[in-house]
């Protein structure tokens, strides 16, 4: 089958969001997301928690993207769900979910890698970037500096050779204490420091390659927490510091500083003029506002997902599940799920 999927349902459940989303030629009608609080008293996602939460969340969830696209089961052409990368037993949830209601309905189903479908989420505007780009993805399990030659190829410049930049900020809010995910916590606090208050490293500034490294700069601040008897204990902070805003907002531009400098470089290399960031961490304030200012001296374009597409959700997964049924692509019924999966 080709051609034909018109109305497509996505869904997605690699983490800790149960997401369906409802898309008719690539127009998001219905993007339903249930962020998963059971993790929160944790400070970080409990693998078996999530699966749970998806299994109880996976049919209302369904059922209220249908409604708020005011279609039926019936009128749904193909299913897109995630196969990987995540964790297995919340992937399992959603992949088996969709393959047996496409396997019910008699209709195409498409496994979509969750990393393509990030790259994908800055196509569910209406100005999308053109190819080739550079694309930067930065979420709570990858950082990755890929070049995008045409639609559906990618070839991988640069990623993470340790922790990716969103588990830094988890981490990094963790040692704080100030809550679960860490990045909008951060994002929030440092809008109030001075990003020049404490100089934190930033790891390969001067490497010829494009990997990064953020366990370093973790490092630092575990350091300089430590030794001010500022590190948080059980979740919770030792004492709200003064210099609280400072560390967040001097943390957080080490970490923005290197995700530009190596985008910034690939794009001369590469001679191209779009750029798209996508990823739950680009829904960062600061790097939205430091990429855009590069961008505009250098006549780039940058694109960003609105913030509704930046973190986990089932757009992207249906909007690049599209993709791949216009080509005629299915998955076949045997596909499981594969919790590392790579897009390049
Ligand atoms: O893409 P995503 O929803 O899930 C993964 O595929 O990992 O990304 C989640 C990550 C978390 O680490 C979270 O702390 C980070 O995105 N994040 C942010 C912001 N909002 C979410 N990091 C920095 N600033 C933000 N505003
Ligand atoms: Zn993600």
């Amino acid at each position: 089958m080709s051609g034909n999927c018109n109305i497509i349902l996505g869904i997605e459940t690699s983490c800790d969001e149960t997401s369906v989303a409802v898309l008719d030629n690539g127009t998001v009608n219905s993007n339903i997301i249930s962020s998963q609080v059971v993790h929160k008293e944790y400070g970080g996602v409990v693998p078996e928690l999530a699966s749970r939460a998806h299994m109880k969340m996976i049919v209302p969830i369904m059922q209220e993207a249908l409604a708020q696209a005011d279609v039926s089961l019936e009128d749904v052409d193909a299913v897109a769900a995630v196969y990987g990368p995540g964790l297995v037993g919340a992937l399992l949830v959603g992949l088996n979910f969709g393959k047996a209601l496409a396997w019910a309905r008699g209709i195409p189903f498409i496994g979509v890698n969750h990393m393509e479908g990030h790259i994908y989420s800055t196509f569910l505007e209406d100005e999308k970037p053109e190819y080739p780009f550079i694309c930067l993805t930065v979420s709570g399990g990858h950082t990755d500096l890929l070049f995008i030659k045409e639609p559906l190829v990618y070839e991988r410049l640069g990623r993470t050779r340790d922790d990716a930049a969103g588990e830094a900020f988890d981490k990094v809010a963790k040692m704080l204490g100030i809550g679960y995910p860490g990045g909008p916590v951060i994002d929030k606090l440092a809008r109030d420091g001075n990003p020049g208050a404490i100089s934190f490293p930033r790891s390969y500034a001067q490497a010829e390659h494009y990997d990064f490294s953020f366990s370093g700069l973790k490092t630092s601040v575990l350091y300089y927490l430590r030794d001010r008897d500022l590190l948080a204990s059980d979740g919770k902070p030792v004492a709200r510091s003064p210099k609280l805003n400072d560390i967040c907002a001097s943390f957080q531009e080490a970490i923005v500083d290197s995700l530009v400098e190596k985008t910034r470089r690939a794009v001369i290399d590469r001679d191209v003029k779009h750029v798209a960031v996508v990823g739950g961490v680009s829904a960062n304030s600061r790097l939205r506002e430091v990429f855009q200012l590069t961008a505009s001296k250098t006549g780039v374009k940058v694109y960003f997902p609105r913030l509704e597409y930046c973190t986990d959700n089932a757009a992207m997964i249906a909007y690049a599940g599209w993709l791949r049924s216009q080509r005629g692509e299915t998955s076949p019924a045997s596909l499981t799920a594969i919790p590392n999966l790579n897009v390049a």
